[in-house]
């Protein structure tokens, strides 16, 4: 939610903020700008709209910073966008966050006289660091500032002519590479120049051309890392997009989350003696709930929660509780806010994340990484399959079973991906102007049901409601009527029940589309899926990622990044 780069070092800096705010643009593409340190002074560039569909400003500099917007505060306009500059245009900010106290904060700052232009809560930091910067040396404006911010912040500022950093509550990464410093929200930004980086903690702060980092007075030591992430996977090659690019991946990562070491036995052993809540947000909650039934059979009670929702359950945590905590960015708040509470009452945390050096990959108690390389489409998809691969690993652990079963269903995906990509496709131009769709499903597959729905909505706009098969006919089913598509999920365990209740929809008219392994009458078009037990629900995403994508392309909206959203929420 919002990406900020900033560089410093030998080579032209906007160029490389340029290209590296377009890799950054999953995280929010309202607008964007890029401020730079030239001979001149600060030279500033703001537009609205996605970064990727304009053109490089041209600035004679080694240092700048730049921004890619999620809107919290403030409309879509150019004024909002950041870089933010004090009114001397000496100083420029972009951050990623919210300041809870701007308000506050802006009205004490306008007693003193200064004068705001945008209506974000980030034009306070330009006018507190001058504020300070006009009383005190660098390292005490900037540590004042950080005093007064009340909040959750990652921010990167020009500041007397030097790049100052800060993070809290919010991401913030810097690389290292032989040209100079990258300081990031994300590592894809900078991958393509260097995989050394060093992960910022909450609380740190400092100046890039120093190599002290501060939190506090203190100066603190953070180890500098080799990241494993290959930069050609973040890169589109010769996709048209990156969903479909991420779709097709699966064929590897499914494989590649299956492939852990000792932390699942360890983690399997934890849950075996313990009550299980497992978080998540969007489709990572969805996966959660999926993969909470298998743990049922396994003798596992796993509570799935949103983790937006978590409060009811925080007074039963106690030092017995695990948290299996679930997120492909590992910096959702929601997530992140909640691991806090549950960690007070001393609850263990598991965390299955995807990306390396996040909050909720380090503040784990055990963490399972999901190995699925950089996810950039704003949809959750190979990290959906390689969280469900894993959450079934771990299952399989408790129950001393061979993961034989979950390895051929990771040797199916090719091949379920290539015979339904033809199917979906046509249902795409069948479906494309349809106002609502339904998805159904019984068991585990009634959670992927709902994650069915929400692929198909966010990315296409079609309204998608997805919910278990038993519930339609307490109310839902007063939406059927001839025509309207209904999407059943079907299995061996589920799929007499199932066909009754699409059999009543059938009555009514609905155009029934069912995923199952095996055909039925009830059916009017059917996408076949293997049947591989308790590995079906994997599977049965990869035709409901693909009919998702197609339809987007029908519909004219662009799959990578739908609207309104961003890939990473790090806002509550
Ligand atoms: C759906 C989607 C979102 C995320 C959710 C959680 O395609 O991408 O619903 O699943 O925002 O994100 P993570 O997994 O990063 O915590």
């Amino acid at each position: 939610m919002c990406g900020i780069l900033g560089y410093e070092g030998a080579l032209q800096a906007t160029p490389l903020i340029f290209k590296g705010l377009k890799q950054l643009s999953y995280r929010g593409y309202d607008s964007w700008g890029i401020c730079a340190q030239t001979k001149k002074g600060l030279q500033t560039f703001k537009r609205v709209g996605d970064i990727t569909k304009s053109n490089e400003p041209k600035f004679d500099s080694t240092k700048a910073i730049g921004h890619t917007r999620w809107a919290t505060h403030g409309k879509v306009t150019q004024k909002n966008a950041h870089p933010h500059l004090n009114e001397s245009g000496t100083i420029a900010v972009v951050h990623n966050g919210i300041i809870e106290n701007a308000d506050d904060l802006r009205l004490a700052l306008e007693d003193e006289g200064y004068k705001f232009k945008s209506e974000t809560d980030t034009e306070v930091i330009p006018h507190l660091l001058d504020y300070f910067a006009k009383r005190y040396d660098d390292h005490t404006a900037l540590l004042k500032t950080l005093k007064h911010l009340k909040g959750s912040y990652a921010f990167l500022a020009l500041l007397k002519g030097r790049l100052a950093f800060a993070r809290d509550g919010s991401p913030l990464v810097i690389g290292l590479s032989n040209s100079g410093k990258f300081i990031s929200s994300d590592i894809p930004s900078f991958l393509h120049h260097t995989r050394k980086t060093i992960v910022l903690e909450d609380g740190d702060w400092g100046f890039a051309d120093e190599d002290r980092i501060y939190s506090g007075k203190e100066i603190v030591s953070r180890p500098a890392r080799i990241e494993s992430w290959d930069v050609e996977v973040a890169k589109k090659g010769t996709y048209p997009h990156f969903m479909l690019k991420e779709i097709e991946e699966q064929q590897m990562t499914i494989r590649k989350a299956l492939n852990q070491d000792g932390r699942i036995k360890i983690a399997a052993d934890l849950l075996s003696r313990s009550e299980v809540y497992i978080l998540g947000c969007g489709t990572s909650y969805n996966t959660g709930a999926i993969a909470s039934y298998e743990l049922a059979k396994a003798g596992i009670r796993a509570i799935p929660s949103l983790a937006s929702e978590f409060e009811p359950h925080l007074p039963f945590i106690n030092e017995d509780s695990i948290i299996i905590a679930l997120s492909q960015s590992g910096e959702t708040k929601d997530v992140i806010d909640a691991v806090r509470e549950a960690k007070k009452k001393q609850a263990k945390i598991i965390s299955i994340v995807n990306t390396p050096g996040s909050t909720l990959a380090r503040g784990a108690d055990i963490h399972i990484p999901m190995k699925s390389g950089p996810e950039i489409c704003v949809l959750s998809t190979k990290s959906a399959t390689a969280q469900l691969a894993i959450l079934s690993l771990l299952t399989h652990e408790i129950e001393n079973k061979s993961p034989d079963l979950l390895r051929e269903a990771a040797a199916c995906a090719p091949h379920v991906i290539a015979q339904t990509k033809r199917v979906a496709k046509q249902l795409a131009k069948k479906l494309k102007d349809t106002r609502s769709i339904f998805t159904i499903g019984r068991g585990p597959l009634a959670p992927l049901a709902r994650e069915a729905a929400l692929k198909i909505k966010e990315v296409s706009y079609i309204h998608a409601e997805g919910m278990p098969a038993g519930e339609l006919k307490h109310g839902p089913i007063a939406l059927i009527e001839p025509g309207v598509p209904v999407i059943v999920f079907a299995d061996s365990n589920t799929r007499t029940l199932t066909i009754s209740n699409a059999l009543e929809v059938k009555a009514r008219g609905a155009y029934v589309i069912g995923i199952d392994s095996k055909n039925h009458p009830a059916y009017d078009t059917h996408i076949q899926i293997p049947d591989i037990e308790e590995a079906t629900p994997m599977l049965a995403l990869l035709p409901i990622q693909l009919l998702s994508y197609y339809l987007a392309l029908e519909r004219g909206c662009d799959p990578d990044k739908p609207r309104n959203l961003a890939k990473s929420v790090t806002v509550r």
